[in-house]
């Protein structure tokens, strides 16, 4: 960790606020400066007496007191951190991080600052499995909001479940320590190649028709955004759309399945992560007329023939790149979405429903991941937001595939827990 770190302690009403004395103790030890920012409800379980003995500065709670404003403004504050940290996190404030919402000053702070956030939840077992809790939570970590713990054990009402809050030394520890620094402020992909693909193709039928398909292409787009903003080295191979290149992205357009197929191929070398986000065409035209088709017949059929499935291509690769496909689908999504993963032997696949208004040109999308040790499911959010959770999860995925003893990946590894 950088010499003696910024942290603005957040503390929110819950009974584990009793324990925050001591978090501030352990947070100076390990050489961190600590400004601390209660909630009104927080004031309930602990003093600012307390908290400013220990922390060795003055308390902040109000977000209207002028003398403290005058001394140094909730912007400067927020400015001044290297990180917050809200321990305990109520469902509360979690809710209001989630929305935006800031009518306190610590959540104001939490707007205003660049600083990573980091929270610590505390609640009753039930409470934290609540499914409102659990989306705020999927919607922080989407976007990019650290989550350290709950841990499971006793709690203060009596029961016994997951919503305690992580110990303090653990806390402190957690955000002074070489990992989560890692974590937080390291992009997690920088260094890695990133491949996707994007957009519908287009198999022409005549000079002036052709086959498609209703992708616009704003999940794929979204996700080479992410991936870039992770630090990753990102080329698009994209089919027709009508959305502007991200920065620094490197994009290649082409039509049809074929020219997707070769510019993918030719650029495959070096690429550590494929995503195949494009919805390309099954079939395309065994031959394309020359001249525009006149309707002289009645009936008419075109011949139609399979075009190369790209995704499976790449996931055939020797000491090929870690894999992600996507799987749209109007019905048995979950079975259909595995036995594709298995199929075209993939490290991952991103399941949506499609159909009556969802998935294909909307802005928002709701999926299920799955990979072969696991799943995870996230709620209907804007392709933006989703797009950084999975890039995020995809990220994770890549790195543990990438366990030491494979594809020589062991120094990075070291690097990223000790840089
Ligand atoms: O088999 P299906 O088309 O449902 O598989 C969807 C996945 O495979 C998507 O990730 C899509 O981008 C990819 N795909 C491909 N080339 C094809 C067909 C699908 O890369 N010809």
């Amino acid at each position: 960790m950088a010499e003696s770190k910024k942290i603005i302690l957040g503390i929110a009403g819950g009974i584990a606020a009793y324990k925050t004395p001591e978090l501030v103790r352990r947070l100076r030890e390990r050489g961190a400066e600590v400004q601390v920012v209660m909630t009104r409800s927080a004031e309930e379980f602990v003093t600012g007496t307390t908290l400013q003995a220990v922390s060795g500065l003055p308390v902040r709670s109000n977000l209207w007191d002028k003398d403290a404003e005058a001394a140094m403004g909730h912007i400067e504050l927020a400015r001044w951190a290297d990180l917050v940290l809200i321990a305990p996190a109520t469902a509360e404030i979690m809710s209001r991080l989630a929305s935006g919402a800031a009518p306190d000053l610590l959540t104001t702070l939490c707007l205003a600052t660049h600083a990573p956030l980091v929270i610590a939840p505390a609640m009753n077992h039930v409470m934290w499995s609540n499914p409102a809790v659990q989306a705020n939570r999927q919607v922080l970590e989407a976007r990019g909001v650290r989550i350290l713990g709950p841990d499971r054990g006793d709690q203060a009402c009596g029961e016994t479940g997951e919503g305690r809050m992580v110990e303090p030394d653990a806390i402190a520890a957690a955000v002074t320590g070489p990992t989560i620094v890692a974590d937080v402020e390291r992009p997690p992909l920088i260094g890695r190649k990133v491949m996707i693909t994007a957009g519908p193709t287009r198999e022409a039928i005549d000079p002036v028709r052709y086959i498609s398909n209703r992708s616009s292409g704003k999940m794929a787009y979204a996700m080479a955004r992410a991936a870039a903003a992770a630090g990753a080295e990102v080329v698009l191979i994209s089919g027709p759309v009508e959305l502007t290149t991200p920065d620094g992205i490197q994009r290649v357009d082409v039509e049809s399945a074929r020219e997707m197929f070769a510019a993918t191929h030719e650029r495959i070398d070096n690429i550590d992560i494929f995503i195949a986000a494009a919805a390309v065409a099954d079939y395309c035209a065994e031959s394309v007329q020359e001249n525009k088709i006149k309707k002289t017949e009645a009936r008419m059929s075109i011949e139609l023939v399979r075009t190369p499935d790209i995704l499976a291509s790449v996931a055939e690769l020797e000491n090929g790149p870690f894999t992600v496909g996507f799987a749209a689908e109007t019905e048995n999504l979950r079975e259909y979405a595995i036995s594709k993963l298995e199929k075209k032997n993939l490290d991952m696949i991103v399941a949506n429903q499609v159909g009556r208004n969802r998935g294909f040109d909307s802005d928002d999308n709701k999926v299920d991941v799955f990979w072969t040790a696991g799943e995870q499911s996230f709620p209907m959010m804007p392709k933006t937001e989703l797009a950084v959770a999975l890039i995020k999860l995809i990220g994770e995925r890549y790195l543990e595939r990438s366990a030491p003893g494979t594809r020589g990946e062991l120094a990075d590894r070291a690097r990223i827990i000790h840089e």
